[in-house]
């Protein structure tokens, strides 16, 4: 949601920016603009559209050696250029991420003091409330602190005063923000793909402090004590950023599963039941569950309820994230809150961490982004190891969530002898085989599915069970790349009045892997075949049946419950891809999408 980038050092800046841009473009992508100093002054530039448009515009050999860049996902305003960030009042220029949400009343006081505002934006009043106080105090640091206390809502600022020529200032409050740390220059970022081409080390910053940027960074507490940070480094490189002969980031990512998968699980598994013990929290005291998550991580926690119920014996509620923390919540001490987020950036997750947490109770979060939010205040961490996600749409996050959720009933079963040593060990062998099965299913061809899907305006999913809960991940996927109109319903729920959409040439796409209800599930796919409906089957191939119903099928191999999830995942992430790719659909960034949500 909206990127930033600061650098100040002794490169081209506006190079530099540019560089930080691109690789932040997933996090929005209506307009871009940049503000950079030059012979003494701030020249901004700015574009309506992608980056591409932004680049343009800029002449790059220009001189200048500090300034900041904004890629905005539109909250307040529309994606015009007039509303597009760096914006500038009086003595300051800014960069904002996240949403002021007293901005109104903000303005109104600015106005009375004879502010003139040109935006539509939340995001201007920052620089007229900076220009007001500096005017009163001028003492940057000491206005800085002021503002955080007049703004309401979430923000990450890139701030350019023109009396400091060659400073950088950054703040936050709920929207994430990091310091790269070069060799005399250093940067601000929203994330570290935006910097990793120049450097690998970073700083985060928290809440509590602020951060002043040139050749050398110093990091101030609320009262203005400096404060000593080591810096991390990051364990990757550029090539995250970068699609490496792929045609889209998507699909790079797909293929990057298998590797995702041996990550994640390497440190549960590599003794046995022993490491898998060692690295999970202990589950012993908790009777009930609840999963939060947004989106794909909702979806991930579904899968995770269904293999925790049966395997460990425990209840499970999922909840999406922006209803939990309106709700009213029932939990004790033993109930156990999991939030999946691959960001650990989502405002509603987050909201509901720190609501849970005000409740006493205990929580662990299942998270991809090291040191996010998320990660930093949940009492425990299970960190998934996908790597950086560029493709707005997840993949390869959401396959290491499910992994490290079934991995939990794994354990749990297992520790409350639901689950025998030997058939744990089996298990456990079979995460081994689990790259190999995926990789093979990656190669699979799914144009022709695609090729009857991508002219149509609408598709369903279907499935019992587990197979519910994957359609629902499978039904996301192709309406958040293709646009095509797509529900998931469970099987068994369609004759309840969503069959009368039901006619000659819809398609259907139908999961059937659970041996149990397949023979129920197969009754319903009968029942829409026989009103006309175009069949895509995915079935395990332990399921007996001749399927003469299906016009398209894709047998998946026969796992074990656990790793299942992960295999029958992959078609229907491919379903997706191919169908956008058909319909010359913009698949890493599709309208209206950003890839952290950071806002409510
Ligand atoms: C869909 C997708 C979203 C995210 C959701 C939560 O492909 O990516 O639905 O799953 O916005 O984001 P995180 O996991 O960052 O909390």
């Amino acid at each position: 949601m909206c990127g930033i980038v600061g650098y100040s050092g002794n490169k081209n800046a506006i190079n530099v920016l540019l560089d930080g841009l691109k690789a932040l473009e997933y996090r929005g992508y209506d307009s871009a603009g940049i503000a950079y100093r030059t012979c003494n002054r701030i020249e901004i530039i700015k574009a309506s559209g992608k980056i591409v448009n932004l680049e343009k515009k800029l002449k790059k050999n220009t001189n200048s050696n500090m300034g900041i860049g904004h890629t905005r996902w539109a909250t307040h305003g529309k994606p015009n250029e007039t509303n597009s960030h760096p914006h500038r009042i009086g003595k300051f220029t800014i960069v904002h991420n996240g949403i002021i949400e007293n901005y109104e009343s903000l303005k109104k006081l600015l106005i009375q003091n004879g502010y003139k505002f040109k935006t539509e934006t939340d995001s201007e009043v920052i620089a007229g409330l900076l220009d007001k106080l500096y005017s009163e105090k001028n003492d940057i640091l000491k206005v800085i602190v002021e503002l955080k206390k007049l703004l309401i809502g979430s923000y990450a600022l890139g701030i350019i005063c023109d009396d400091i020529p060659d400073k950088i200032y950054a703040v936050r409050k709920d929207s994430p923000l990091i310091i790269g740390i070069g060799d005399n220059e250093n940067f601000i970022a929203s994330d570290v793909p935006a910097i990793l081409k120049y450097t690998n080390k970073y700083m985060i910053l928290d809440d509590s402090e602020i951060a002043e940027i040139n050749d050398k960074v110093n990091i101030y507490n609320d009262k203005l004590d400096i404060v000593f940070k080591e810096a991390i480094t990051f364990e990757g490189n550029l090539e995250v950023a970068e699609k490496n002969g792929y045609e889209h980031f998507m699909l790079k990512e797909i293929h990057e599963q298998p590797e995702v998968i041996k990550n994640t699980v390497s440190p549960f598994l590599k003794n046995g039941l022993e490491s898998l013990n060692d690295n999970m929290p202990d589950f012993g005291k908790y009777n009930k569950i609840d999963i939060i998550g947004c989106g794909s991580a909702y979806h991930a926690g579904l899968i995770g309820k269904s293999l925790i119920e049966k395997y460990a014996d425990i209840p499970v509620n999922v909840y999406v994230a922006s209803e939990y923390r309106y709700k009213k919540i029932f939990t004790d001490e033993q109930t156990l809150v999991i939030l999946i987020s691959q960001s650990g950036e989502t405002a509603d997750t987050l909201a509901c961490l720190r609501k849970v947490h005000e409740m006493g109770i205990n929580t662990l979060a299942i998270v991809n982004v090291v040191g996010s939010s998320l990660a930093r205040e949940a009492d425990k961490t299970i960190y998934t190891k996908a790597g950086p996600e560029i493709s707005v749409a997840t993949t390869k996050a959401y396959l290491a969530q499910i992994t490290i959720l079934s991995l939990i009933a794994l354990a749990i079963g297992y520790n409350k002898k639901l689950i025998s040593e030997k058939k744990a060990l089996e298990i456990i062998d079979s995460y081994e085989k689990l790259p190999s099965i995926i990789e093979k299913l990656t190669c699979y061809d799914y144009k022709n599915i695609a090729k009857a899907l991508y002219k149509k305006n609408n598709c369903f999913y279907i499935g019992r069970g587990i197979d519910y809960a994957l359609s629902m991940e499978g039904s996301l996927k192709l309406k958040e790349i293709s646009y095509i109109t797509s529900v998931a319903y469970p099987a068994g729920e369609l004759k309840h009045g969503t069959i009368s959409l039901i006619e000659d040439g819809t398609n259907v796409i139908a999961i059937v892997t659970d041996k149990n209800i397949a023979d129920k599930t197969i009754s319903n796919i009968k029942e829409v075949k026989s009103r006309g409906a175009v069949i895509t089957l995915i079935v395990a191939d332990k399921i007996d049946d001749d399927f003469d119903f299906a016009d398209y099928k894709v047998v998946t191999p026969s796992v074990n419950d656990f790793i299942s999830p992960m295999v029958n995942a992959i078609p229907l992430q491919l379903i997706g891809y191919m169908t956008a790719k058909l319909k010359g659909c913009d698949i890493d960034k599709p309208k209206n999408l950003a890839k952290s949500v950071t806002v409510e």
